[in-house]
């Protein structure tokens, strides 16, 4: 009753709060958190000890991550190793830099491990133990992980549930093999169609560098004549894409849901990114560059290099994709080339003419909407 007496008063209900819980507790680690939309490399930015993963780590919370992912870089010491953590969510884990070992335990003690060096990617299923060590003895390690916890705290508002819930059954598909990481369990669905694309979808819990990894398959439709990899990790609702694009061209702009997290595994460019109607962000990017398209911001990646440029890109859960995904929706969330501010092509030409370079854009893209892209980097899987 008493807040209709205030409201019949005029008085304003109280505001209600939107503080995620994910965020008061990343806040109260008391090691640096990352906001903006980019980070120039994360293997050179500051971070603190935290004792929960007993290593060195800093959050990023790039603008379109909050309450949707987490992505958090670790390092671990020359020679150092961490203690067991023991997680309850599924944990996408890339290698920024460095080389070594993580074992891998569920309820059943018997450890998995496995070697992984820069550019390596792989998976920590939902109740397992882990435990990360250092192979050499005279650099640090880092290590980028991504997580769906903030969202998972919006469901259970106790960070205990998640660091240290006695639930001991590792996911099953864990438990009954022996050979997780593997990298030969990693196979090609035929005629899978992922979100609209009709792409190959790779499935794996081991992928050993996503810098050399050339298995793609043409993404026309995306422009600038580039090959994809789609990955699911198995009895994970977790998957990611990596996309590579030939020098000195660039991609469409398009735009779709939060929580989106892209490292660079190698190549040199920029990405453009912006709300319709507002002023761009340009982001420069090498390898171990990360950043994050906000939610329905448009964004544009341009490759600078004399290489072929890729980009990694982790997938928020499946309700934040957003509709861009999908070849249908091109018109309302997709910039055809002919279609683009001319800003766009002269910003990469002046780009490239800096370091001496032209574009290798052919001019029939700019004129015709369904300009046929010949796939250049395509090697077949
Ligand atoms: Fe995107």
């Amino acid at each position: 009753m008493a807040s209709e007496q205030s409201q019949s008063n005029g008085r304003a209900p109280a505001p209600v709060e939107r503080q995620y819980t994910y965020d008061a507790w990343m806040r109260s680690v008391g090691i640096p958190v990352y906001t903006g939309f980019y980070i120039a490399d994360t293997r050179e930015i500051e971070l603190a000890y935290w004792p929960l993963r007993g290593c060195q780590a800093a959050f990023i919370q790039l603008a379109g991550q909050e309450g949707v992912s987490e992505a958090l870089v670790t390092e671990i010491a020359p020679g150092a190793s961490t203690p067991p953590l023991k997680l309850a969510t599924d944990e996408i884990v890339y290698v920024l830099k460095g080389r070594g070992v993580t074992a891998v335990w569920g309820c059943d003690g018997q450890r998995r491990t496995f070697e992984w060096h820069p550019r390596s990617m792989f998976v920590l299923p939902r109740h397992t133990y882990r435990e990360f060590h250092n192979m050499q003895g005279d650099q640090p390690v880092r290590l980028l992980h991504y997580n769906y916890l903030p969202l998972g705290m919006s469901v259970v508002n106790d960070p205990d549930f998640f660091f240290n819930n006695p639930y001991d059954q590792a996911a099953e598909h864990f438990l009954r093999d022996t050979e997780f990481y593997s990298q030969a369990r990693i196979q090609r669905q035929e005629g899978s169609n992922f979100w609209g694309y009709r792409l190959a979808l790779w499935s794996g819990n081991f992928f050993p560098d996503m810098g050399a990894w050339d298995k793609v398959e043409a993404n026309t439709g995306r422009g600038a004549g580039g090959g994809t990899i789609m990955i699911k990790f198995p009895g994970s609702e977790m998957s990611c894409h990596m996309s590579m694009f030939p020098a000195r061209t660039y991609k469409k702009a398009h735009r779709h849901g939060p929580g989106r997290v892209i490292v660079i595994p190698g190549g040199e460019g920029y990405s453009v990114m912006w709300q319709e109607g507002q002023e761009r962000v340009v982001i420069p990017w090498h390898e171990g560059s990360l950043l994050v398209p906000p939610n329905r911001w448009f964004h544009q990646h341009f490759n600078l290099g004399a290489a072929p440029a890729r980009y990694l890109a982790f997938h928020p859960p499946m309700q934040f994709h957003g509709y861009a995904e999908k070849v249908e929706d091109r018109a309302r969330d997709q910039i055809e080339y002919p279609d683009e501010d001319p800003w766009v092509r002269q910003y990469f030409e002046s780009e490239l003419a800096k370091r001496g370079l032209t574009s290798l854009m052919p001019e029939r893209a700019y004129q015709d909407r369904d300009f046929e892209w010949k796939p250049s980097l395509t090697t077949g899987s």
